[in-house]
């Protein structure tokens, strides 16, 4: 499908290109347009075939045809949502999409009057219906039978080179009279793989024992690696003196988040078998929107994200090629997973290319996220004194830090941590929740068809003025003190919702809080008197402070948008005498 529509982008631009008006002026300075011709490298030719301008003639007769009565025809239809316009056939909105979704969202609601009633915009192939109205949202996440998942998901196995037979087997809903293939979990329910996955995750990552146990092992990794003596990784490290040390904020980040999740899902295995899995990862992770958008498999090869992908493939192969005595410490979503996969008569290479999903799925926002939380941290000293405050009061006289005091909805005692947890995550969260509509049904009082696509953007429900206020777009974390239950808002859905909502935000919400409470613990954090491209004071004014880095809104994600690439916060890390 993209092919073609580029095909045909091609062949409609080159058209357009060859006709020139041909505009002729009077001597009183008058002009008029006496013809639609080729431009002179044609016209020879032109005046000698008269006949092509009669085939020029209806080409733009019933271009212009086509356009009136497509889009005459979505406003004659009041019951649907309206189209927003578009002049090429096929290719629709295509490279607006892939170039800034967030804009061309932004352009389609404004042209529609920002009345947030569901629109609809066409690309790549594809009817897309957007919507905005926080009660239309609700109504989508309670529709979760006409309005599915496994299409997207299906799409993107096809991209990680997930065999037709693999997907079928995933999909499929194992037979309630107990003949064929059933799975291995209990499934009184008869869900199919796909599906019982997710209550998996549930299951493991729920407030509850499962979660409690994750996080004490998520703390015996993460704890030593912000200690004075082992923070020295090349990855992030800058300079290093006696008495501090700077860092790459977000080189950090990605370091401290992705070792410790994959210590806590696959055990210490994994680092052994395939220590350049974050590097490989990374790389991924910047290009999957190659993933997203489907590109064919020589773009995405071109652009770096196959490599990238086959090089986690295999790290992660290694590691399931392990006997099982040998990574005995994963845990037990992988455990459960694998068990699965290999009563479906899965090979190793096939199960490896789903789990390169999954690892996808648990590592792409926390590091996101916690680079942008220690970001606006350093912008604004009375919320970082109360944080910090807050966060060592989580740590006993010996230095013990209480995990649940983390975490759970409520956090009273820690209002200015969850006031800049919340509002982090409003701002830069920029994914969307995607839905195919299976059966026909109706959103907002409008009428959407079989086959068409349903899309959530949050940018769109967080950055919403009358739920946020004029400066939604702008990081405002006192609206939580201030306002009660702002995170039960309809308009503030950064996990998304309904059936699909995402089963990992307490797990994320536990290993981010607890990566800056070690952090302003055991340092005393500043930003370096210069940038990550090495500027300072002395090169510019000698009030020099660092830029804030930007957020990328043109590389759609999964979640938590990352930050343009080069830019970052160089930070002095101070050791204070907890540790
Ligand atoms: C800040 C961190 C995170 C953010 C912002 C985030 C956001 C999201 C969003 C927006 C969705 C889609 C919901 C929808 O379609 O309505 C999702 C789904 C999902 N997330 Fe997260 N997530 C985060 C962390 C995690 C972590 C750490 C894990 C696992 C350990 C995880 C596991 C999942 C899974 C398995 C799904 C798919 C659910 C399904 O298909 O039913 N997430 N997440």
């Amino acid at each position: 499908m993209f092919v073609l529509t580029l095909a045909c982008f091609a062949v409609i631009s080159t058209a357009l290109a060859l006709l020139v008006f041909n505009v002729t002026t009077h001597a009183d300075g008058s002009y008029y347009i006496t013809a639609i011709c080729v431009n002179t490298w044609y016209r020879p030719s032109l005046q000698a075939r008269p006949y092509l301008w009669v085939v020029i003639a209806i080409l733009i007769v019933s271009y212009l045809a086509w356009r009136i009565r497509r889009f005459r025809a979505s406003r004659n239809r009041p019951l649907e949502p309206q189209e927003y316009p578009y002049w090429f056939p096929v290719v629709g909105h295509t490279l607006s999409m892939m170039w800034n979704p967030q804009r061309l969202v932004d352009r389609a609601r404004v042209y529609f009057g920002d009345t947030r009633k569901p629109f609809t915009i066409s690309a790549m192939g594809h009817r897309f219906h957007f919507i905005t109205n926080p009660k239309d949202v609700s109504e989508v996440y309670r529709k979760s039978n006409a309005l599915t998942h496994d299409i997207f998901l299906s799409d993107l196995m096809t991209q990680f080179n997930i065999s037709r037979t693999t997907r079928h087997f995933v999909f499929l809903q194992p037979d309630s009279s107990g003949r064929g293939p059933q799975l291995v979990t209990p499934n009184p329910s008869f869900k199919s793989l796909a599906r019982l996955t997710v209550d998996m995750f549930r299951e493991q990552l729920a407030p509850g024992p499962k979660l409690h146990r994750l996080g004490e092992i998520t703390m015996a990794s993460l704890e030593p690696l912000t200690r004075w003596a082992t923070m020295k990784s090349q990855w992030y490290t800058i300079r290093e003196e006696d008495d501090y040390r700077d860092i790459s904020l977000l080189r950090w980040c990605q370091e401290v988040m992705l070792k410790t999740a994959n210590r806590t899902f696959f055990g210490k295995a994994l680092d052994r078998v395939a220590p350049k899995i974050m590097n490989h990862f990374l790389r991924f992770d910047e290009l999957s929107y190659c993933a997203l958008f489907q590109f064919p498999h020589c773009l995405s090869k071109l652009l770096g994200m196959t490599d990238a992908q086959d090089a986690m493939t295999a790290d992660l192969f290694r590691y399931f090629n392990l006997p099982l005595v040998e990574r005995s410490d994963r845990n037990w979503l992988i455990d459960q997973q694998e068990a699965e996969f290999i009563n479906l008569g899965l090979d190793t290479k096939e199960i490896a290319k789903l789990v390169a999903m999954i690892f996808w799925v648990i590592n792409t926002n926390a590091y996101k996220l916690l680079f942008w939380m220690v970001c606006n941290l350093l912008l604004d000293s009375i919320l970082r004194q109360h944080v910090t405050a807050e966060l060592r009061s989580c740590f006993d006289e010996n230095g013990n830090l209480d995990v649940d005091a983390l975490t759970g909805r409520d956090m009273s005692a820690m209002p200015f941590t969850n006031a800049l947890w919340h509002e982090t995550l409003r701002v830069t969260n920029s994914a969307s929740s995607a839905r195919y509509v299976a059966t026909s049904t109706s959103v907002g009082g409008l009428h959407l068809r079989k086959g068409d696509r349903v899309i959530v953007p949050y940018r769109q429900l967080h950055y919403n003025s009358q739920v946020f206020g004029p400066s939604a777009f702008e990081f405002n974390f006192k609206q939580w003190l201030e306002t009660d239950d702002l995170d039960r808002n309809p308009s503030y859905r950064p996990f998304g919702g309904g059936l699909w909502l995402c089963p990992g935000r307490f797990l994320a919400k536990q290993e981010i809080c607890m990566a800056i409470a070690y952090l302003l613990y055991r340092y005393d954090v500043e930003l370096t008197p210069f940038d990550c491209h090495g500027s300072s004071a002395q090169d510019k004014s000698q009030n020099f402070q660092q830029a804030m880095p930007r957020m990328d809104e043109s590389s759609p994600g999964i979640g938590v948008v990352s930050a343009v690439k080069g830019d970052d916060y160089t930070i002095r890390l101070k050791k204070r005498d907890q540790d």
